[in-house]
């Protein structure tokens, strides 16, 4: 693979996204493939994922990561008790942090930061209790300062996560009913004051409707909003 200054963003569609590193660390968030009706079926992960962070226990950002971390050798980070439910799981390797922690992976920082939202993981025993659900701020050596929010609505915190942490780009959930819709994500905006907004969590399911144009028709006009479908690059 060549090495590029920039870091890309892959969308893998809903909540799934895969950052690589300007020095070539690959991140994948929230890993949701098998059933997930809008990943790039054609699209195929680098061999070696150095982690896998999980913003919450629900299925849709989860149902792959043991899976998935067995075949890259990857560390899973997550909040204390979903890691320990992967680990449970038989992956080897697992950080189970807490929200205002942080995990370095090469050149990246992961900060595991608040999102308002349910967490229990599912499985064939039943619902577990894997902690709260959480958002991420990736921090990255010579690059951006990137935000993955998970599932969430928007929340007057958001303002602290500006403060503390000024993310360049901001992930969020638009498409509305399990999360914040478009309105919502562009009060965020107003909070998070990111440069660019990458929609995600949108048209997977019909339940989920918003779009990143109804997001780009409310915030400021300083603010871009990428309209992007899965297996889309933005590189930042
Ligand atoms: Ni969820
Ligand atoms: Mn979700």
């Amino acid at each position: 693979m060549s090495s590029s200054s920039r870091t890309r963003i892959t969308w893998l569609g809903h909540a799934t996204v895969l950052i690589q590193t300007p020095k070539g660390t690959n991140i994948l968030i929230d890993p949701f493939i098998q059933n997930n009706p809008k990943y790039p079926k054609e699209f195929e992960l680098p061999s070696r994922l150095e982690a896998i962070l999980l913003t919450h226990g629900h299925g849709d950002h989860i149902s792959d990561a043991a899976s998935t971390a067995k075949k890259h050798g990857s560390k899973v980070v997550a909040i204390y008790e979903l890691a320990d439910y992967i680990a449970g799981k038989g992956v080897q390797e697992t950080a189970g942090m807490n929200l205002g922690g942080t995990v370095t992976i090469n050149d990246a920082a992961a900060t595991m930061v608040d999102a308002k939202h349910s967490s229990g993981a599912q499985d064939e025993k039943g619902v577990h209790y894997v902690g709260v659900a959480a958002g991420f701020v990736i921090s990255i050596e010579d690059g951006p300062v990137l935000y993955h929010a998970g599932d969430t609505c928007a929340f007057g915190d958001m303002k602290l996560i500006h403060e503390i942490y000024q993310p360049k780009v901001a992930m969020l959930p638009i498409g509305g009913f399990y999360t914040m819709d478009p309105k919502e994500a562009a009060f965020a905006s107003r909070l998070l004051k990111p440069e660019v907004i990458l929609p995600i969590h949108w048209g997977t399911f019909p339940p989920l409707t918003g779009t990143p144009q109804q997001v780009a028709a409310l915030v400021e006009p300083s603010v871009k909003v990428v309209s992007w479908k899965p297996g889309d690059v933005f590189e930042a």
